[in-house]
């Protein structure tokens, strides 16, 4: 069906595009298989850019962050120079992890096991009984093992593969996309880490697809426009994918007249009367972009002016290849990641963050998926096992099926996935997964298939 003609305030979106995809097939040993899981260690995960740290959360010199991804443990350290770099977790003594906790500060990098000092930048600078080695001192001459590493949109990217390719040539349209909205000015008001019983593709397929929200998500399952069919799926050769989703909040319950919430306090935050509009449904979205284009800058809400109209109000939902889904509007940034357990395939980690602009002039507290929050709060991270307790209505639903999903994989039962159009994005995931395992990425073509989006019908 044609996608409602849009009123671009500034150049059209980069260009995105929709790939042929095929008949691959996706049965359950991909979440399940030991083997499986050590191929997509070796030949994907080790060959792309992740995002693992936030750069403000490393102000100072010295002070540095540690993450895990799979069985590495990578530490990004703040430089003299300003600069962010990384080096695996690893002393190059004997091998032993050179801290345990997440974050810190230091002036070196001491090891508990013989006490050598590893400076900032990595270079040894001290050594116990430093002429005592036959190979000459070590100090000045080894170095903590360093990984690529950059800075965008407020995050810190690294790639464990030495040859690659720069940021920004991976993640393409992204780049452009996300350079609109002020999300390294973005604070966060929700860090909820979550051990889960599945393997980290199916949280990543879930948010590969809306086609869930009706049965799953009844509070979200009508939007102010009516679901897929305005939803616009886009792909890119890089991989990445995004979801538009018109006006992102759900307008109407599926049987009554009245206006749901968060819809009405959004409306009546901009000035607009819920009741105005019952029955004029479609009218929302136009009427709040034009409200906050008219209040917003008095509110504080600047970065506005550099968004365009659909931008103000609708849901931009990201994928970043292989393991990061955001949806980005023009006030907050809603981050989902999974990272891989370090042996086991059936056991993943899940961030489930919200970031949110903070406009001088605006008080009213931070509505984050898991409820509102006071502005200017800082919350606490919290990590925790499945079931522990609720990290917000959305996402205890989303987990809730997964880990039955998982269950079902293992199940001889399961001949492999019949997907509907709206889930291409799931069978294009896999298959550039297997583009990694099979050597066409990173270094050969990517994807010859692909038709510019706007030529595709
Ligand atoms: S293993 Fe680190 S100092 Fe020996
Ligand atoms: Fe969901």
């Amino acid at each position: 069906m044609a996608r409602e003609q849009q009123s671009w305030r500034h150049e059209p979106a980069p260009p995105w595009q929709r790939p042929a995809i095929g008949k691959h097939p996706i049965p359950g040993h991909r979440y399940t298989s030991r083997e499986f899981f050590e191929r997509e260690f070796e030949h994907m995960w080790t060959k792309v850019w992740l995002l693992l740290g936030r750069e403000s959360e490393l102000p100072n010199p010295g002070d540095w962050q540690m993450e895990e991804v799979g069985p590495e443990s990578i530490l990004m350290v703040r430089q003299a120079d300003g600069r962010i770099r990384a080096f695996y977790n690893v002393c190059q003594h004997r091998g032993n992890r050179l801290v345990a906790s997440a974050q810190g500060h230091v002036r070196r990098f001491v090891c508990k096991y013989h006490g050598w000092a590893f400076l900032p930048d990595g270079v040894l600078d001290f050594a116990q009984d430093a002429e005592d080695f036959p190979d000459g001192n070590p100090c000045g001459k080894v170095r903590l093992k360093e990984i690529p590493c950059e800075t965008f949109a407020g995050f810190v990217w690294v790639n464990m593969d030495p040859h690659a390719g720069s940021l920004r040539d991976y993640l393409g349209p992204i780049w452009d996309d996300w350079s609109m909205y002020p999300v390294a000015d973005m604070q966060r008001y929700l860090a909820y880490t979550v051990r889960v019983p599945c393997n980290w593709k199916v949280i990543q397929d879930n948010f590969n697809e809306s086609y869930h929200l009706r049965a799953v998500h009844p509070q979200a399952s009508v939007t102010i426009e009516e679901g897929y069919r305005d939803t616009q799926f886009d792909m890119c050769a890089e991989g990445h994918s995004r979801m538009i989703m018109h006006a992102g909040y759900p307008a109407r319950s599926l049987s009554g007249r009245k206006l749901r919430e968060p819809l009405m306090a959004l409306m009546q935050e901009w000035d607009l009367d819920p009741e105005a509009f019952v029955g004029r449904e479609r009218e929302i979205r136009p009427a709040l972009q034009q409200q906050k284009r008219k209040l917003g800058p008095a509110r504080g809400y600047t970065h506005y002016d550099n968004l365009r109209d659909e931008q103000l109000t609708d849901f931009y939902h990201y994928t970043v290849f292989p393991n990061f889904a955001v949806s980005v509007t023009a006030d907050g940034f809603h981050f989902l990641r999974t990272r891989p357990h370090p042996t086991d395939p059936e056991q993943c980690i899940f961030d489930n963050w919200f970031y949110a602009t903070e406009p001088a002039g605006d008080t009213a507290p931070v509505m984050t998926p898991a409820g509102p929050v006071a502005r200017g709060a800082r919350v606490e991270h919290v990590v925790l096992d499945y079931g522990d307790r609720s990290v917000g209505v959305g996402m205890d639903q989303d987990l809730s099926i997964v880990t039955g999903q998982q269950l079902g994989f293992r199940s001889r039962g399961f001949e492999g996935v019949y997907l509907s159009g709206q889930e291409a994005r799931v069978r294009r995931y896999h298959e550039v997964i297997d583009e990694y395992l099979d050597g066409t990425r990173p270094h050969g073509r990517l994807n010859a298939r692909t038709v510019p989006i706007r030529s595709a019908t």
